[in-house]
């Protein structure tokens, strides 16, 4: 696999220039946790947990993507909580003082739980996620933008949260994430309701008006509830009402609902 990458990225150059250096890291197995906080460079408030999907396709193979699906709130014991703020978040807020780097504004953390149950970074952000927005803004019981506002202001909110679950089901076009086929007509019925509606990303509307691909994740499907299973049916039946030849997504989002220290595989709940 390491061969293969590196004659991907050097030889075929994949990702042209960006690709022209790599590094070589330790696989971290475990799994995936997407925690975002707002800060104003002291203190923090972490929003509710979300779990990302990176790979393409179900049961965690084939080629990491930017994101295939996401569900919120993932629960996370205080204690896995408690490590995360005390040997994450308050060390690299830490050295970004230390640095003179002084932010506002959300941090991400991209994270992995291994078998021992600590956290591994995988990486940090300077903005909210992608697909992890789609299923952390609908589940705030408040105001985005008095939240924004303060933490702007140097005021760090504490906030509330929907008592619900969101889902988001990415669909992909034929050929991502190498070589995205664009220009494919999306069939079928783009319909919303409150807690049932898909987010354009990688469309575009054709010269006939009609939407068609125009990028790797092309829409991203999006359902709330009042508990997992509720709003996983809510997307998915955005996924069913909206296709093109070659769409991409997978169906097994949301599949491990819960993470804890004692627990970390997860209780496997499938829709
Ligand atoms: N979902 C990962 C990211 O937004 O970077």
């Amino acid at each position: 696999e390491l061969e293969q990458a590196a004659h991907g990225l050097f030889v075929a150059r994949t990702l042209g220039e960006a690709g022209a250096r790599a590094l070589v890291e330790e696989f971290s197995p475990g799994i995936e946790i997407s925690c975002l906080a707002l800060t104003d460079g002291a203190e923090f408030e972490t929003l509710i947990f979300a779990q990302d999907h990176k790979r393409l396709l179900d049961g965690d193979l084939g080629p990491n993507t930017g994101g295939m699906g996401t569900f919120a709130p993932m629960e996370v014991d205080s204690a896995l909580r408690g490590r995360i703020e005390r040997d994450v978040l308050r060390p690299a807020m830490a050295l970004m003082r230390a640095r003179g780097l002084f932010y506002r504004g959300v941090l991400f953390v991209g994270l992995m739980v291994g078998a021992d149950g600590a956290p591994t970074v995988l990486e940090f952000n300077v903005r909210f996620g992608d697909p992890e927005t789609q299923v952390i803004l609908p589940l705030l019981d408040g105001d985005w933008g008095e939240a924004l506002w303060a933490v702007a202001d140097g005021q760090v909110p504490r906030l509330r949260w929907k008592a619900g679950a969101a889902a988001c089901v990415v669909m992909a076009a034929e050929g991502y994430p190498e070589a995205p086929v664009r220009g494919r007509a999306i069939g079928g019925t783009l319909s919303s309701s409150p807690d049932s509606y898909v987010l354009h990303a990688g469309s575009r509307l054709g010269e006939g008006g009609e939407w068609v691909t125009d990028g790797g994740r092309v829409l991203n499907a999006v359902g709330t509830g009042p508990t997992a299973p509720d709003a996983l049916r809510a997307a998915y039946a955005q996924v069913e009402a909206s296709r093109w030849p070659g769409c991409q997504f997978r169906r097994d989002i949301g599949k491990n609902l819960v993470v804890q220290d004692g627990d970390r595989m997860g209780k496997g709940q499938k829709l």
